[in-house]
């Protein structure tokens, strides 16, 4: 027997719903996830000529989703329309992480709301530490897969059955083509043009809040792994899930903890060192967002 979703999830879908209709917008053809330093930089100044921004949705606003308490995560949903195709972007500034201590499922419900609603494009996007040193800080690593190293799985549980009575998706999702290979060159090709340097490789999810080791990041770079972060693979897992089409990549914000022996970690840093680049990574998404069906 499958377990429906939630009575707070399904008000949270159709309060999504509602605004979207209260503004006169269409259902999002592309929704982005800013991660951290991305989100904290953006600045209406930013905006391109051709969108218009359309309102704002606060995550405390949506019963099911707790509002985001990480630093450089404001936990909103702002709306945009390019004025000549009508095209909807949803830009999510700030995202919910388990180190808050929310259940793997909780921490996927401000990309799930929006996908439950109707939304079928995703771009996950995070500041994550470079695991290769021939990687600059600020260029950006195309997420090709991922290692959940979290130990947790927001899919543990009862199978659910989404908001039109069907099954969200199978009981042991096959995630060999989670992260769209088409989709993501459409993506690079819009960093590039932004004038981002970009990179292929494995993105590997950490619980944290805690920085790693060096030992770690030691192991996980002899692993291949190409950047480290404490967010995104949740979110990929129930997306991939429910059948959307998922790209996304890491802003290199800083190296792996002891490859560059000279620096010291810092939250506050990485946000001042992802400025830069999160300007033309705004540019790229608006590009996609103008693409997106
Ligand atoms: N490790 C984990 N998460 C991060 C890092 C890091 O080095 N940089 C930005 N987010």
């Amino acid at each position: 027997m499958n377990a429906t979703l939630r009575p707070e999830i399904l008000k949270s879908v159709q309060i999504y719903q509602d605004f979207l209709k209260n503004h006169g917008i269409a259902m999002p053809g592309t929704h982005a996830v800013l991660g951290s330093g991305i989100g904290s930089s953006f600045v209406d100044d930013w905006i391109p000529k051709n969108w218009e921004a359309k309102g704002e949705l606060n995550f405390r606003d949506l019963p099911a989703i707790s509002s985001a308490t990480a630093p450089g995560h404001a936990g909103i949903y702002r709306f945009f329309r390019e004025r000549t195709s009508g095209q909807v972007l949803c830009l999510q500034v700030g995202r919910l992480h388990g180190y808050e201590g929310l259940t793997p499922e909780d921490a996927t419900l401000s990309v799930m709301v929006p996908r439950y609603a109707g939304t079928s494009n995703f771009v996950l996007t995070n500041a994550a530490g470079g695991l290769k040193l021939e990687w600059e800080v600020g260029s950006i690593m195309m997420i090709r897969d991922h290692v959940n190293f979290t130990g947790q799985n927001p899919l543990v549980g009862p199978m659910k059955t989404g908001v039109g009575g069907a099954p969200i998706g199978p009981r042991f999702p096959d995630l060999s083509k989670a992260w769209d290979r088409e989709y993501t060159e459409i993506v690079r090709r819009e960093l590039t043009t932004a004038g981002l340097d970009t990179h292929d490789g494995t993105y590997l999810g950490v619980l944290g809040p805690s920085f790693e080791t060096p030992a770690e990041v030691r192991l996980f770079a002899s692993w291949g792994m190409g950047t480290v972060g404490m967010s995104t693979v949740w979110e990929a897992i129930a997306l991939a899930h429910s059948g959307a089409r998922l790209s996304g990549f890491s802003l290199i914000s800083n190296l792996g903890s002891g490859l560059n022996p000279g620096a010291v970690l810092d939250h506050f840093v990485i946000l001042e060192t992802s400025r830069i680049a999160a300007r033309k990574v705004i540019q790229a998404l608006f590009a996609i967002g103008a693409g997106g069906k």
